[in-house]
C-alpha cells in the first residue's frame, strides 16, 4: 500500500513473542521499527529480548483476559501516545483423537486462538484508528486451506481467524486501516517440537520471521509460506469434493499407521 507508514516510523505491538516465530520476530522487527511492545503471560520469558533492544518493552498479558490487554494498551498509550501496528500471533495447538472426543480441548483451543485473537484486535482497534494508518496483522495457519485429519479444532480455530481478518477487511479499508492474514506451513518451534508425524518443508522460525517482515513492508493481505508447500495445499483444497477427501482420508490413515508404529 503506497501510502503505509514505513517500519522505521511504527509503534508496534506484537503477542505470542516469548517463543517461536513471535520471538523471531520481534528479533527481526525491532532494528527496524520505532518501538516494539512486545507481550506474553509471563513477562520474565521476554526479559531478554528487553535486554537486547533498547526500543523494546516487554508487557505481561494473557490475550484470553480481557482486562490484562486493556492494561496493556493503556501502558502502551500513556508511554508511546500511538499504536500504528498489532501484529495478534499467540496461539496454541491441539489436536484431536476421534476415538477420544474431548471438547474440553476445543473450548481451550478455540478460546486462545479465536477469541484471544478477537479479544487483542478488539483493545488494539480504538489505538489503530488514532494512527495515520492503523494496521491488523493476524496469524492464521496454511492449514485453514485444507480439512486435515486430527486438525478440527486447531483447523477450525484457523479458519474462523482468517475468515474473521478478511471481514475486519472489508469494514476496515473504507476507514483507511490495513489488515493482512498471516498463513504459515510448518515452522520449527515449541508448538510443532511436539508432533509426532511428518512435517514436510518444514522452515526455521527466523526464516518464517523473514517473510512476514517481508509481506510487513508491503501490507500484503495474505502473507503465506513457504510457498511451494502452500501452493500445493491451496491446490489440494481447492480440487472436487470427491477428490479432496480420498487424500485427506488416506492421510488420516498414514498418520494412524505412523503412529501406532512409533509406540
Ligand atoms: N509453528 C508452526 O508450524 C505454525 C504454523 C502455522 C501457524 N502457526 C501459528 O503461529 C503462532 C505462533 O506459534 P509458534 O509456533 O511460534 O508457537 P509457540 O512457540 O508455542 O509460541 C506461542 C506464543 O503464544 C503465546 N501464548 C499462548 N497462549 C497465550 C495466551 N493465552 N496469552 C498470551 N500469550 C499466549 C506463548 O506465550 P506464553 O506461553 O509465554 O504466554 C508464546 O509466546 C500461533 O498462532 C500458531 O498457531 C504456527
Amino acid at each position: 500500500m503506497s501510502n503505509a507508514i514505513p517500519l522505521k516510523n511504527q509503534v508496534i505491538w506484537l503477542t505470542g513473542a516469548s517463543s517461536g516465530i513471535g520471538e523471531a520476530l520481534a528479533e527481526n522487527l525491532a532494528p527496524l521499527c520505532t518501538h516494539l511492545y512486545i507481550s506474553a503471560r509471563s513477562a520474565e520469558k521476554l526479559s531478554h529480548l528487553e535486554n537486547a533492544f533498547s526500543n523494546i518493552t516487554a508487557i505481561a498479558a494473557d490475550i484470553t483476559d480481557e482486562a490484562s490487554l486493556a492494561a496493556a494498551v493503556a501502558q502502551i498509550q500513556s508511554e508511546a501516545g500511538r499504536l500504528d501496528t498489532v501484529i495478534a500471533n499467540a496461539g496454541t495447538c491441539e489436536y484431536v483423537d476421534v476415538n477420544q472426543f474431548d471438547t474440553a480441548l476445543f473450548r481451550r483451543v478455540l478460546e486462545t486462538n479465536v477469541l484471544g485473537l478477537v479479544n487483542t484486535v478488539g483493545a488494539a482497534l480504538p489505538l489503530l484508528k488514532q494512527s495515520e494508518r492503523g494496521y491488523i496483522v493476524g496469524v492464521s495457519s496454511s492449514v485453514a486451506m485444507l480439512a486435515m485429519p486430527r486438525a478440527q479444532a486447531y483447523g477450525s480455530s484457523k479458519a474462523a481467524v482468517t475468515h474473521f481478518l478478511e471481514s475486519m477487511k472489508a469494514d476496515l479499508t473504507p476507514l483507511g486501516l490495513d489488515v493482512s492474514v498471516v498463513s504459515p506451513g510448518f515452522v520449527k518451534t515449541p508448538l510443532t517440537d511436539v508432533n509426532d508425524f511428518p512435517m514436510p518443508m518444514r522452515i526455521t522460525a527466523d526464516q518464517a520471521a523473514k517473510e512476514i517482515v517481508k509481506g510487513l513492508r508491503k501490507r500484503t493481505w495474505h502473507i503465506h509460506f513457504p510457498k511451494r508447500f502452500t501452493f500445493i495445499l491451496w491446490m489440494l483444497g481447492n480440487l472436487p469434493a470427491f477428490l479432496r477427501h480420498r487424500i485427506t482420508a488416506a492421510m488420516s490413515r498414514s498418520t494412524t499407521n505412523t503412529q501406532q508404529e512409533s509406540k
